[in-house]
């Protein structure tokens, strides 16, 4: 329905939106062209300091949070049924997570080049899926502190989070539970398919640990 697709079309628009880029720019630095080449928090760290990465992070967090949490609202103050029209109101809050996180990946204001989704994917899943957000998110700290290398507990995070989901969950493929799993399975190939320069070096040894990232703002 057309008020279904409102909401969705603004969750891709939303989760577009390159704010890495953009911090970037601000800062006199093309972010595709420095580091890991990539636009999102972790090369905005490297390259501009730990608290332009933050504030990236944080940015890019929002950009999923915001879109899952209110596409039911807009659906229906749009027409209200609308939301329930579509099977459930989860598939509605799935479809925006999906499309904020594809926005990410391949964001329309830069030619469809885009991030690696791991901060735009944990803001849709903490509100899609709390339990298992806050599980992936303890995986990823983890696994940051005892390498250094946010490629690797971000990889470790999403896998975890994968895994429970199959595991954990019974009826993991039953139509009500269907969506979530298939945009976890869906969005974690994803996360590792552009993760594929960083697992090369990973395995060749050379990945960029965070201590090694200068402390420009400090
Ligand atoms: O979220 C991206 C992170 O896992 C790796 O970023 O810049 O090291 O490729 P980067």
């Amino acid at each position: 329905t057309v008020a279904a697709s409102v909401p969705l079309a603004l969750a891709y628009l939303v989760g577009a939106l390159p704010f890495g880029y953009v911090v970037g720019r601000c800062c006199g630095v093309n972010l595709f062209a420095v580091g890991s080449g990539n636009i999102g928090a972790t090369n905005a760290a490297r390259v501009l300091g730990y608290r332009f990465g933050a504030l990236v992070f944080l940015l890019d967090l929002l950009k999923g949070v915001v879109p899952v949490a209110f596409v039911v609202p807009l659906a229906e103050t749009l027409a209200p049924g609308s939301a329930t029209n579509l099977g459930s109101p989860d598939a509605l809050r799935v479809g925006a997570a999906a499309l904020a996180f594809l926005g990410h990946l391949y964001p329309v204001y830069l030619g469809f080049r885009g991030g690696k989704g791991v901060a735009t994917g944990a803001g849709t899943v903490f509100v899609l899926a709390p339990g298992p957000g806050v599980l992936a998110i303890g995986v990823w700290v983890v696994v940051l502190f005892g390498s250094r290398i946010v490629s690797l507990a971000s990889l470790a995070a999403v896998t975890i989070l994968v895994s429970a989901r199959l595991i954990g969950t019974p009826a993991a493929f039953a139509p009500a539970a269907l969506p979530i799993t298939l945009y976890l399975l869906i969005g974690t190939g994803l996360v590792v398919l552009k993760h594929r320069a960083n697992i090369a070096r990973l395995l060749a040894g050379t990945e960029s640990r965070i201590g090694d990232f200068p402390m420009r703002d400090t």
